[in-house]
């Protein structure tokens, strides 16, 4: 169009006429072709400079519809095939959240002739990127703004944004208090950085709080705890406690404070992340307020169920609690953990609960027992088992007292269990359960006393009773650990 206009000018009747002057009018020619040449070489250049651009370059009309789009820009937005996206919505490469201030953006380009280097989010087909967008206006022949000519950088994972600027985003965005104090006579000096959760936590603006030391925070001061914090921070090493601390507001919070110390500027300063756990820790207050009630209750119930069977035979009366005493601590003796101590326990405090079943005239019999007679009490380990087996309990209670009477060569009741098939929390009650009986008076008989039942331990052991167990239940009578209360 350019070279057109030139040509109808210096080429017309009147152009001739008005340099009549031959070498003035071949001058002119030669200009001419030299300035038609110059402005061909000129669209080639820039045509290049577009093509070669390892940027997209997009023109956009006053609608946002691509005029033009480079080789470039179809690669990086993803449309290979296509080669050119003219006609396209510029918007549809927009990712949504961004399309309303980009559209701001391009307002003021066209207002202000030229928006340079910000950062926006697009769409190269299924997925996202960042570009990094420069923007120019460009006018039509009359000087009026009719699109806008875009530069856009693709920019890598890594350009996104400068790690500088990451580790800020990171500490500006955390919801847990991240400040930084200084350490001064050993102790923590006052605080020299603080983001803005920890202002939010307590209630203060940043420069009240640059005013402050960490023990200005602190509500109570667990002496224990701040000293061993103290001389894990002298040690440069990490520590990690939890201490109530106090807001603006009065109101206290409990918090976990993770610090670590390093060196910044050649001195040494304090990193610590604050986590307010308040609600972590009513939580946690309420589940052992819970399991407290469901210990209480679980106790009154088996207390419930020894007297129940104690109600019934009156000569077992305390046989049972010191059964269970004498068990657990042989169970201690043995090194076994608290649950399974807590296991033999209240297994041992109602391991004759099947006797309920067993009539009172047969369980309080002063003379001895008939065989059938022995045979009916012998149903109390499996009646036992029967009764717990439907109750829920963390451990199993109901299989330890269905074995109570088992012995190690399978001469025991109800199932003739031998060695390893008995657990080793029926093998201790069955134990403590013989020397209970023996020591003390039944309906049938008089006390044999501790001695004759020790002598039915050591006869027996490794026969009918487990050897480890049995020799540490001997040595612990021998050296009067443990005494029954009666
Ligand atoms: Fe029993």
């Amino acid at each position: 169009m350019t070279k057109n206009r030139y040509s109808q000018v210096f080429n017309s009747k009147e152009s001739k006429d008005f340099h009549p002057n031959l070498l003035n009018y071949q001058y002119l020619n030669l200009k001419i072709k030299t300035l038609q040449n110059s402005l061909k070489n000129s669209e080639e250049m820039y045509k290049k400079i577009i093509m070669t651009s390892n940027d997209a370059i997009i023109m956009i009309d006053k609608r946002f519809d691509i005029l033009f789009s480079s080789d470039k820009a179809a690669q990086i937005f993803g449309f290979w095939d296509e080669k050119s996206m003219e006609g396209r919505k510029f918007f549809d490469l927009v990712l949504p959240d961004e399309r309303k201030i980009i559209k701001a953006i391009f307002k003021r380009a066209f207002n202000e002739g030229f928006v340079g280097n910000f950062r926006s989010k697009f769409i190269k087909k299924e997925k996202e990127f960042y570009g990094l967008v420069n923007i120019a206006r460009v006018n039509n022949a009359d000087k009026e703004p009719f699109a806008l000519l875009l530069t856009i950088r693709y920019l890598e994972e890594n350009d996104n944004v400068s790690e500088k600027e990451l580790y800020k985003t990171i500490f500006n965005k955390s919801n847990d208090a991240i400040v930084l104090h200084t350490i001064e006579n050993k102790k923590p000096g006052k605080f020299f950085e603080v983001n803005k959760a920890a202002c939010e936590q307590l209630g203060l603006s940043k420069n009240e709080i640059l005013k402050k030391t960490p023990f200005d925070f602190y509500a109570k001061f667990n002496k224990k705890i701040i000293n061993l914090y103290l001389k894990r921070l002298r040690e440069n090493k990490k520590a990690i406690f939890e201490v109530p601390v106090k807001k603006s507001n009065g109101d206290i919070i409990n918090c976990e404070v993770n610090s670590h110390v390093f060196k910044y500027n050649n001195k040494s300063v304090v990193l610590s992340i604050i986590r307010n756990i308040s609600e972590r820790t009513d939580f946690q207050n309420k589940i052992e307020k819970n399991f407290l009630i469901m210990k209480k209750i679980m106790d009154g119930v088996i207390t419930a169920m020894e007297k129940l069977v104690e109600k019934k035979d009156k000569y077992t009366v305390g046989h049972q609690r010191r059964t269970a005493e004498l068990a657990k601590f042989i169970a201690k003796e043995y090194g076994l953990s608290d649950e399974q101590i807590e296991c033999i326990y209240i297994s041992a405090v109602i391991h004759d609960i099947g006797k309920i079943f067993i009539s009172g005239s047969i369980l309080n019999k002063p003379r001895k027992l008939t065989k059938e007679e022995y045979e009916i009490i012998k149903t109390h380990s499996e009646e036992g088992y029967k009764i717990l087996k439907s109750i829920y309990f963390p451990w199993p209670v109901a299989e330890i007292i269905y074995q109570h009477h088992e012995r190690i060569d399978g001469s025991g009741y109800p199932r003739g269990l031998k060695g390893d098939k008995i657990l080793l929390e029926a093998k201790i009650i069955g134990i403590a359960d013989v020397i209970e009986a023996m020591t003390f008076k039944r309906p049938y008989r008089k006390a044999l006393g501790i001695n004759k039942a020790l002598d039915e331990i050591i006869k027996n052991k490794g026969i009918l009773y487990d050897n480890d167990i049995s020799k540490l239940c001997l040595n612990i009578f021998r050296k009067n650990k443990f005494k029954f209360i009666s």
